[in-house]
């Protein structure tokens, strides 16, 4: 059988039962947007969190914007994003009014590096253009980014600190999320990200009050928030008072429905995925360029296995060859991107996100991989290896 790059059946086998019952739940009760599970869902992941609030939401590219657009980020502002991630980081930027400066990585961790965000702060206000307003920061391939760090760097500027945990939601430094650091935190639930559902999904989880309240307005449409409405003679329905210019991004029921269970087992997975991911550095380790580094402390949810080798695009192709499917999660820098060289705001030296964008290549990845499948996956690469 081929070797999935994700494989999700597994993990279909186990639950799927369960899944299928809450979906055809929601299909008798009718109830398909913001119904029962939306509500039941968003308490879960509070619990999960460690938050006092969830909004879910339609995506991952949605729940950022959410947060810029309720933290008040527009025209003028300066957010500063790493130049290694997935372009959705930085493409919900400029949505607001706003400019994306882009920031180089750590080597190994490929996490935005704090002293070269405050490099970038620095030049941004050397320039004299625009206001820095905010940090979105990202949890590459899972592991956390330098959150005390970042959030120092924060305070001492007056900026939001983001955590953009799409890839990394569960993730933690110390025992501690994210969240204890940012503002909000987003995430996707894109059915190959490590807590995922069966279509697109999103959701913020924040522990801040006024926040939440305008990002439950702007998610529907801008419609009125009590506070609104409170200084307001209105008399019909909130929703259709629209006090803000919003969006329509909605997480439906069944999506709801399929990631109340998975909820339930993600924090088991998470610890599965310590184990694939600890075995692929017994076996890779000191063998290939170099294998992923946590650090002390951190735990990362492995949204990807990411190896870097110098010779990337033939050893994809090798593998192909052997029926081994990989991935480059990114061949171009966000810097780099055609749509995007009009910002240039920021120090300009982006050479280590430049230089991994040509060595890095994930493999594939589970909870459930089994040690058979591994040691194919393996062999593959060190058959690569050892041809000279
Ligand atoms: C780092 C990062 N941010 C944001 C997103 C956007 O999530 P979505 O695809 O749900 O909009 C992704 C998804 O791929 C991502 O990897």
């Amino acid at each position: 059988m081929a070797i999935p790059f994700i494989d999700l059946g597994i993990q279909r086998e186990r639950i799927g039962a369960k899944i299928e019952d809450a979906v055809l739940k929601v299909i008798k009760h009718g109830a398909y947007i913001m119904g029962p599970e939306v509500k039941a869902f968003e308490a879960d992941m509070s619990a999960f969190a460690g938050a006092k609030h969830t909004l879910s939401c339609a995506n991952g590219t949605d729940a950022i914007e959410l947060i810029l657009l309720s933290l008040g980020v527009a025209k003028g502002d300066a957010v500063f994003v790493p130049a290694f991630t997935f372009v959705a980081t930085a493409e919900v930027v400029p949505m607001t009014g706003a400019e994306p400066v882009f920031c180089d990585i750590q080597a190994d961790t490929y996490n935005i590096d704090p002293a070269k965000l405050e490099a970038a702060i620095q030049a941004v206000q050397a320039e004299g253009r625009l206001k820095p307003a905010a940090i979105i920061a990202v949890d590459l391939f899972g592991q956390p980014a330098d959150y005390p760090a970042l959030s120092d760097i924060a305070k001492k500027y007056g900026l939001h600190l983001i955590c953009d945990s799409a890839q990394g939601f569960g993730g933690t430094i110390d025992g501690r999320q994210p969240l204890e650091w940012c503002v909000a935190t987003a995430t996707s639930f894109y059915p190959a990200k490590p807590l995922g559902c069966y279509g697109d999904g999103g959701a913020v989880v924040t522990n801040d009050d006024a926040l939440m309240e305008k990002m439950i307005s702007f998610r529907v449409h801008g419609g009125a928030t009590p506070t609104d409405a409170a200084t307001m003679n209105y008399t019909h329905e909130a929703k259709y008072l629209n006090v803000r210019i919003g969006m329509n991004s909605r997480l439906d029921s069944i999506q709801a429905a399929v990631l109340i269970e998975k909820l339930a087992i993600f924090g088991e997975e998470i610890e599965l995925r310590q184990t694939v991911a600890r075995r692929y550095n017994e076996l890779l380790g000191g063998k290939v360029i170099s294998v992923p580094h946590v650090r002390d402390g951190y735990v990362s949810t492995w949204a990807q296995y990411t190896i870097e080798h110098e010779s990337r695009d033939a050893l994809q192709a090798h593998l192909r060859a052997k029926g081994v499917p990989s991935a480059v999660y990114y061949p171009i820098p966000l810097h780099q991107q055609p749509g995007y060289a009009m910002f240039t705001s920021g120090t300009g030296d982006l050479a280590v996100s430049e230089a991994k964008s040509k060595t890095v290549i994930s493999l594939p990845f589970s909870p459930y991989l089994d040690t058979a499948t591994q040691d194919e996956i393996v062999a593959a690469v060190l058959s690569f290896e050892n041809q000279g």
